[in-house]
C-alpha cells in the first residue's frame, strides 16, 4: 500500500476520538482504495509496456518502408534506364529497316538505271559516227547533207539527255528514300509515286531471285493527280506493301498445291489508285490507293496482330515485323488517312491506304 494511505490508516487508529466500528471501517474503506490504487498502477503499466512495443514496431515498419522506398527508387532508375535503351534500339531498328528496304531496293534500281544508260551508250556511238559522216560530207562540199546529219545528232542529243534525266531521277529518288524524311508534305503525283515503287520492287526481287516470277498490273485513275504528302514516307508505306504482297504470292507459288480446277497458279500484284467519293456534305474526298495480291492470305488469329511492331511471320533475317507498324503510324499520325486490311486464307490480300485530299 502506498505511504500516504497507510499514514492516513495509522493516524485513524491512533485518534481517540474515532471508536473501534468507526476505525474498522475507515481501516476498510483505506484498504479497498489501495486495491483501486494498484489496479489503476498496473494497468497504466502494462498501457505504458505497450506504447513502447508499439513504438518500437513503428521504428521497425518505418525502416522497413524506407528499404522498401529506396528498392522502388532503384528500379525506378533501372526501368528509365532500360526504357532509354529500348528507345535507341527501337530508333536503330527503325534505321534498319528503312536500309533494308534500301537494300532491296538496290537491285532495281541498278535495273532501271541500267536501261537510259544503255540508250545513252547508244545514241552516243550513233552520234560519234554520224558526225564521222557529218565531216566527209562538209570535205566533200555537200552542205545539204551535213546539216541533215547535224539534225541527226541535235535529236541524238536531246534523247541523250532525256534519258541521262531519268536515270539521275532515280538516283535523285533513292537518296530521297535513304535520308530520313524532311518531314514536309509536298504536291505529289501518287500514280508515279506508286508506278516508281512497283517497278523498283519488282525488278529487285526479280534480280535477287530468278526463280521469282509474279505478274504486276496497275489501275491508275488519273483524276488522282497531286495530293499533299511526305513523299518519302509515303514511298516507304506503298514500298512495305508491295514488298509484302511478292513475298506473299511468292511464297503461295513456292508451295505445292492442287491447281484449281486445272488454272495453273499465276502470282499477281495490283496497285490502283482511285477517287474516294465525297461525303454527303461535299467534304472529305480522298484518294485510295490500293496494293492488291493474290498470295497466301492472312490467317484469322495472324490478321489482329500484323500492325503491331515485330510483329513478323517471316525468316529471320527476311522481316523485321516493323513495316506494317510503320506503315501505319505514317498513314494515320503523318497523313490523317486510313489504312485498313481484307484477306481471305489461301487466296489474297488487299491493303487500303485512304488520304484525305486536302492534307
Ligand atoms: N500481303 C500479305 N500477305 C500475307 N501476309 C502478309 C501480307 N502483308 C503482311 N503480312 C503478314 O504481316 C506480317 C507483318 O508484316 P510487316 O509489318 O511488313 O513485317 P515483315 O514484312 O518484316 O514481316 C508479315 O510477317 C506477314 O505475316
Ligand atoms: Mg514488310
Amino acid at each position: 500500500m502506498i505511504q500516504s494511505l497507510q499514514n492516513i490508516l495509522s493516524l485513524a487508529e491512533q485518534s481517540e476520538a474515532l471508536s473501534p466500528e468507526q476505525k474498522k471501517a475507515i481501516a476498510d474503506w483505506i484498504k479497498e482504495a489501495g486495491k483501486h490504487i494498484d489496479i489503476i498502477t498496473f494497468k497504466l503499466e502494462r498501457t505504458e509496456k505497450v506504447k513502447r512495443t508499439t513504438s518500437i514496431l513503428l521504428e521497425e515498419t518505418i525502416e522497413e518502408l524506407e528499404q522498401k522506398r529506396k528498392a522502388i527508387e532503384e528500379t525506378n532508375t533501372a526501368l528509365t534506364r532500360s526504357l532509354e535503351e529500348l528507345k535507341a534500339a527501337q530508333a536503330q531498328l527503325i534505321q534498319s529497316e528503312k536500309m533494308a528496304s534500301l537494300g532491296e531496293l538496290t537491285a532495281g534500281i541498278a535495273h532501271e538505271i541500267q536501261n537510259p544508260l544503255n540508250f545513252v551508250n547508244n545514241f552516243s556511238e550513233v552520234s560519234r559516227e554520224l558526225l564521222d559522216e557529218m565531216k566527209m560530207a562538209l570535205d566533200n562540199d555537200e552542205k545539204e547533207e551535213a546539216k541533215e546529219l547535224a539534225e541527226d545528232v541535235i535529236q541524238n542529243m536531246e534523247k541523250i539527255m532525256h534519258h541521262g534525266k531519268r536515270a539521275d531521277g532515280i538516283v535523285k529518288g533513292m537518296l530521297q528514300h535513304s535520308r530520313s524524311s524532311s518531314g514536309q508534305k509536298e504536291l505529289t503525283d501518287i500514280n508515279a509515286l506508286c508506278d516508281e515503287y512497283l517497278r523498283l520492287a519488282y525488278h529487285g526481287w526479280r534480280a535477287k531471285d530468278h526463280s521469282f516470277n509474279a505478274k504486276f498490273e496497275t489501275v491508275f485513275d488519273e483524276s488522282v493527280g497531286k495530293i499533299n504528302v511526305i513523299p518519302q514516307d509515303l514511298g516507304r508505306v506503298i514500298l512495305n506493301l508491295i514488298n509484302n504482297a511478292f513475298f506473299a504470292v511468292n511464297e503461295r507459288a513456292n508451295t505445292p498445291q492442287p491447281p484449281k480446277g486445272g488454272v495453273p497458279y499465276e502470282p499477281t500484284v495490283i496497285v490502283s489508285t482511285s477517287l474516294s467519293p465525297l461525303s454527303g456534305s461535299g467534304v472529305g474526298g480522298g484518294v485510295i490507293i490500293s496494293i492488291r495480291d493474290n498470295g497466301t492470305g492472312i490467317p484469322a488469329a495472324v490478321v489482329e496482330k500484323i500492325f503491331q511492331p515485330f510483329f513478323t511471320t517471316k525468316p529471320t533475317g527476311q522481316g523485321t515485323g516493323l513495316g506494317l507498324s510503320l506503315s501505319y503510324d505514317i498513314i494515320s499520325k503523318g497523313h490523317g488517312g486510313t489504312l485498313q486490311v481484307e484477306t481471305t486464307e489461301g487466296s489474297g490480300t488487299c491493303f487500303t491506304i485512304t488520304l484525305p485530299q486536302q492534307a
